[in-house]
């Protein structure tokens, strides 16, 4: 049995309290945010328990404290859970700045305690089943990759920090890193991104955008195109949506928001053509994520997604910003 703290009582707060109840794997669920209305909230949701940062730092019950705030907040609350003992889950982005997300890393290796960035995509079903696919050589060696995610504005961020780059790292840093890390993880490491942006949206802030383009070529010669937007218009009855199509030496491999999660399989091996249609099973992301989380604590085994994992992804995310901002390819080299 663990203690966990949640750090956040937003969006995603809500999204892990959800899932840890799921899970039945908690004796008490703790909940932190200087917005005491959502704290409160949120706990009675959950049958959690109100309590300030100090309060779940002193506790030596506590050994889990998960990170949902805003990504601008991340560093300074993983560094101290990590320094009082803590296995610390943070979310994705891990940080905006690669020099917060390697203080982060060693903040934690310096701890010996477990931390992990959710990278939710890797644990998505359909996501799962393509990554499966590829790995087994299914298509051949891939050559190109297109995918997209996207919606409408993420208006609920509390004081609309998803506005402001410097807050949110925009879309590129905050949206479409699910897309890169999915992407390194499968296809290895990038070597160049040339990403272009544009700015639709009215609630995004003056200096922000809220679409873009990227082209990542990777070590392996593999090309991927990644596009990812706020700026679908709001109000509609699907706000959210990805899809992607990954393109191999012998044969292709597609999934759309719209077909739900049906993967569509098209090969041509030795001449003869195959055709199929699966849906992966469902199971929650969030629950796997968390559980993967709980299993290497009591195992003592790797996170599935370390801190380095994640700063690595951010490195591409920002290597799109900085392309984007120069109007020119950036090589991962030049991203410090
Ligand atoms: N994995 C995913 O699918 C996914 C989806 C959306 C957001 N995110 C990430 O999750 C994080 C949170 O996003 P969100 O949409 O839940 O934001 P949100 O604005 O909905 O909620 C953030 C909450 O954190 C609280 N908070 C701020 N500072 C705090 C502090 N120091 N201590 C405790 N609480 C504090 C705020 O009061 C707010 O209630 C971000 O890093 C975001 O990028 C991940």
């Amino acid at each position: 049995m663990h203690s966990i703290a949640i750090l956040g009582a937003g969006m995603m707060g809500n999204v892990h309290a959800r899932a840890y109840r799921a899970m039945n794997q908690t004796s008490t669920l703790w909940i932190v945010d200087p917005v005491a209305s959502r704290a409160r909230v949120l706990a009675e949701s959950y049958g959690a328990v109100v309590a300030s940062f100090d309060e779940v730092l002193e506790n030596d019950g506590i050994d889990i404290l998960d990170i949902c705030t805003p990504t601008f907040t991340h560093r300074e609350l993983a560094i101290r859970a990590l320094e009082f003992g803590k296995h610390v889950f943070c979310e994705k982005p891990i940080a905006l700045k690669l020099e917060d997300a390697r203080a982060m890393e060693e903040a934690a290796e310096e701890s010996g305690k477990k931390f992990m960035v959710g990278h939710v995509v890797r644990f998505f079903p359909q996501y799962v089943r393509v990554g499966e696919l590829v790995a087994t050589g299914e298509v051949g060696d891939i050559v190109m990759v297109r995918l997209y995610r996207g919606g409408s504005f993420p208006s609920h961020g509390i004081d609309n920090w998803f506005a402001d780059k410097g807050k949110s790292g925009g879309v590129f840093v905050d949206l479409s890193i699910h897309d890169f890390d999915f992407l390194r993880k499968l296809l290895g490491p990038v070597k160049t991104v040339e990403a272009r942006s544009a700015a639709l949206s009215s609630e995004r802030k003056k200096d922000s955008f809220d679409h873009g383009m990227a082209i990542l070529r990777f070590e392996s010669g593999a090309l991927a195109h990644i596009e990812g937007s706020w700026a679908e218009p709001p109000g509609m009855p699907v706000n959210f949506g990805t899809f992607y199509e990954f393109v191999g030496t012998k044969g292709m491999i597609t999934n759309s928001y719209e077909r739900e999660t049906t993967l569509r399989l098209q090969t041509s091996i030795d001449g003869k053509p195959k055709y199929s249609q699966e849906n992966p099973i469902y199971f929650d992301p969030y629950i796997e994520e968390l559980k993967s989380f709980i299993r290497s604590i009591e195992g003592d085994s790797e996170v599935p997604v370390s801190g380095h994992e994640a700063t690595e992804s951010l490195k591409v995310a920002l290597a799109a910003n900085l392309s984007a901002e120069l109007h020119r390819p950036v090589e991962l080299s030049e991203v410090m």
